[in-house]
């Protein structure tokens, strides 16, 4: 296991009708006037935002709103958060919403507080300073409601960058299940895809001997396997949707990461989809990790086979470890297909002739030099490869 520091002072409340006491952990956490993000209108519909703005004036604070944010969020709400905040003296951000309004809530939080451009953070500049943010998440999916990361599209050239700091972990989250019954099934199981994801990129390492986060790893895969099928059944199962809701908050605030090296090459290879076409982050993973995955389990192809005998229940083959390694890719596959995701490029708007244009994006858009690095490196070749095999 490698050296690590771990610090993750995000405080959860978890369960049914917490949204209630928004206001309340907003105080405690020193905001006075607060600045209500949110989405595209599913919050407006469900009701949730009324509660949550009852809650903040019943907490004695005042609030401005700003609604809109696309999923795979842009940088041009972000301008126009950063210059309200900046007008109203807005001390808090409060997301309410999924992975997009949060990741746009930070980028305001931290543009706040900047004189600059805010997209120099996504450009590699380490952040210094953020106003706080908490969240009232409404899908198990992206883990920003743990994480320190923020990713957002920036209008001018379609990039989608991600930039990450402990200053940018939200002050408090609220987790309530319920919440996520109203989620389409697409959205559901692009969620639980993306939580998968997470779990992936940090299993994938070139560290030995960190038999503890692997367990973790593999007992929230199990966990996803169980669960995953269950809510797609039954949406209101809440029971469900809450073993869901907290698998996808340790899936990616890195106490399963510490100590080992990560992939990530997954997510890169995805954020040139999802920023071209607009496709459902977790969709286009869907489409990208069998791919990467058949592309780089050579490297270390045990590893692979222990977690399709571990997390797939496949049969080890001594004499032919690949076998069982492909075997379980196949049965990552088969889940992703049978939970109602897509298997091929063409299903989320992938065209052959884009390639040339998504592989620049990927090797060397916002100042990359020709390869993207993790489990292994990959040059311009590999990942042109890479997208051809999702045909
Ligand atoms: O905009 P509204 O109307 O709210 O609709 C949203 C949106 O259309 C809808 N939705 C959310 N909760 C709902 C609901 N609809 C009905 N009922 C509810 N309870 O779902 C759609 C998707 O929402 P979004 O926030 O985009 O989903 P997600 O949480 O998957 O976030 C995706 C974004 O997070 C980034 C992704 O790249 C993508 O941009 N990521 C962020 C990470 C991080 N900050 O740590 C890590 C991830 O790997 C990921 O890259
Ligand atoms: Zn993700």
């Amino acid at each position: 296991m490698e050296n690590f520091t771990f610090y993750s002072p995000t405080f959860f409340a978890f369960g049914k009708d917490t949204e209630n006491e928004a206001g309340d952990y907003v105080k405690r956490f020193g905001g006075s006037k607060v600045l209500i993000h949110y989405g595209g209108g599913s919050v407006v519909r469900s009701g949730l935002l009324d509660r949550v703005k009852a809650s903040i004036e019943k907490a004695g604070l005042s609030y401005v709103e700003l609604g809109g944010v696309k999923p795979n969020p842009r940088s041009g709400l972000v301008y126009e958060g950063i210059a309200l905040a900046k007008k109203e003296n807005v001390d808090f951000v409060l997301a309410v919403g999924g992975g997009s309004v949060i990741d746009s809530s930070k980028a305001i939080a931290m543009g706040t507080l900047y004189d600059g451009d805010f997209w120099d953070f996504y450009s590699g500049k380490p952040i210094e300073r953020a106003l706080p943010v908490g969240t009232v998440l409404t899908i198990a999916a992206a883990g920003s409601e743990g994480s320190g990361d923020s990713v957002i599209t920036k209008e001018e050239g379609m990039f989608k960058r991600g930039t990450g700091s402990d200053l940018i972990r939200p002050k408090f989250s609220i987790l309530n299940p319920a919440l996520t019954q109203t989620l389409p099934p697409y959205q559901t199981a692009a969620g639980i895809t993306d939580i998968m994801a997470h779990l992936h990129e940090r299993y994938l390492t070139n560290t030995k001997e960190v038999e503890v986060t692997d367990r973790m790893i593999e007992g929230l895969l199990l966990t996803m396997i169980h669960e995953g099928p269950r809510v797609i059944e039954d949406p209101n199962n809440y029971e469900a949707r809450a073993n869901i809701m907290w698998a996808g908050m340790m899936a990616h605030n890195n106490s399963c990461g510490v100590g080992r090296s990560q992939d990530w090459n997954s997510h890169e290879i995805e954020h040139e989809l999802s920023a071209l076409y607009d496709c459902a982050h977790g969709a286009g993973l869907a489409v990208t990790m069998p791919a990467v995955f058949r592309y780089v389990y050579q490297h270390d192809v045990m590893r692979f086979a222990k977690l399709a005998v571990r997390v797939w229940g496949c049969q080890m083959d001594y004499d032919h470890p690949e076998v069982t390694a492909l075997a379980g890719i196949r049965s990552l596959e088969i889940f992703l297909k049978d939970i109602g995701m897509p298997g091929s490029f063409a299903e989320i708007g992938g065209k052959e002739e884009d390639i040339p244009k998504l592989v620049e994006a990927l090797c060397y858009g916002n100042g990359r030099t020709g390869s993207i690095s993790g489990f292994v490196t990959l040059n311009e070749e590999d990942c042109a490869k890479i997208y051809r095999m999702m045909i």
